[in-house]
């Protein structure tokens, strides 16, 4: 890290990655007992440098002390307890909050019920290494999922048509929420100010790092509806994604017609300035060494139209086992972090 936020700006105008640091894969849980075991489980396997953070809102079956257990028999293990159901976008910030204060160079995100496989996490963390956010896509070419009803497909897909035009963004799954985060990248978001409760948390997100100038990459990823448990998708959390992004949208196109920056109202606003102040140019984007699995670019100054790879959706990387980008320490140096050694424990959660 030589510039102390994770990118330098070389010669040329040029922007280079820095070192990624270890991941910490943030798993939200409302009722997901049938499911925890098995997922943390899966990450460790996958990706054995990286920590799992379960972010757990007091669910009534118990998968907040079925958390504890696997945290209590594994150091890399962690469990933020959190008063109750706050929606998956508090659960987040409260989970990228405990990541960046110990340390963590990269925050992944990830749904509990098996739907982002961890068998693909090395592929984005792959990716990341030449971007500063990934995220999973479904409706990239190469990306796909499995066990859907149509009426959710039809639904997921509107979602992330709806939120690329009326918000202008040049990507094709906007609404997904398998992604993997630099610490850099987060910092730059402004959190303090995301109000977005449900999966719109996601639009949100995606939004703001494109706007922020950050360099996004979509990898196809497989997601496979989940067999155990319930959705906790609902007309509320509709609801307020639909109200939410139109709000963005008109206020972004007022703001515009205005000559200002931003119009949607303060919480909402992306703090100019913040992203990185060289953009790293659209054609010049291979994931180094990895030929096979070019993600799927999202330029952040391109056409979704223009982002279709060759090669996407070849899975052929997920040998490329864990290493990639973790376990090379935290990266800040804070002494906190996860690779003195020393992880932090569930009780450091600041809601526990
Ligand atoms: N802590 C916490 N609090 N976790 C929650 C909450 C909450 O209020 N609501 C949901 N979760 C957790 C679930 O337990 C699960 O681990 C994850 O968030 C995703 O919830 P699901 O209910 O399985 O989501 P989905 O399959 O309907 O939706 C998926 O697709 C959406 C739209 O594309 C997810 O990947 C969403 O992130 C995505 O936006
Ligand atoms: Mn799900």
């Amino acid at each position: 890290m030589s510039d102390g936020d994770g990118t330098s700006a070389a010669a040329g105008g040029e922007r280079r990655f820095g070192p990624l640091g270890t991941a910490l894969v943030i798993i939200p849980t409302y009722n997901e007992a049938e499911n925890i075991k098995a997922i943390v489980e899966r990450v460790r396997e996958a990706v054995p440098d990286a920590h799992v953070l379960v972010a757990d809102d007091n669910s009534p079956d118990g998968t907040g002390k079925l958390a504890d257990e696997l945290a209590a028999a594994d150091d890399r293990v962690h469990v933020l307890h959190r008063k109750g159901k706050e929606g998956l976008g508090a659960a987040y910030l409260a989970g990228f909050h405990w990541g960046l204060e110990r340390g963590y160079g990269v925050l992944v995100e990830m749904d509990a019920d098996g739907s982002h496989q961890p068998e693909e996490l090395p592929r984005l963390l792959t990716a990341l290494k030449g971007a500063d956010l990934v995220l999973g896509s479904r409706w990239v070419p190469g990306g796909r999922v499995v066990n859907w009803p149509r009426s959710r497909e039809i639904i997921s897909r509107g979602g992330s048509m709806y939120s690329r035009i009326a918000l202008d963004l040049p990507l094709r799954d906007v609404t997904g929420g398998y992604r993997a985060f630099r610490r850099e990248t987060l910092e730059g978001l402004g959190l303090d100010d995301v109000a977005s409760q449900g999966y719109c948390f996601q639009v949100d997100l995606a939004r703001r790092a494109i706007r922020a100038g950050y360099h996004v990459v979509e990898v196809p990823i497989t997601f496979v509806e989940r067999e155990l448990g319930d959705s906790k998708m609902s007309r509320d959390i509709l609801v307020e994604a639909l109200w939410r992004v139109t709000t963005w949208g008109v206020g972004e196109r007022v703001g515009k017609v205005l000559g200002r920056d931003r119009a949607a109202g303060p919480e909402d606003a992306v703090r100019p300035g913040t992203g990185p102040a060289v953009r790293r140019p659209v054609a010049d984007v291979a994931v180094a060494g990895e030929a096979a699995a070019t993600p799927a670019e999202s330029p952040a100054s391109g056409r979704p139209e223009a982002a279709a790879p060759e090669s996407a959706g070849s899975t052929s990387a997920d040998a490329a086992g864990p290493a990639d980008g973790t376990g090379s320490g935290p990266a800040d140096g804070t002494g906190s972090g996860p690779a003195d050694g020393k992880p932090a424990r569930a009780s450091d959660g600041d809601a526990s």
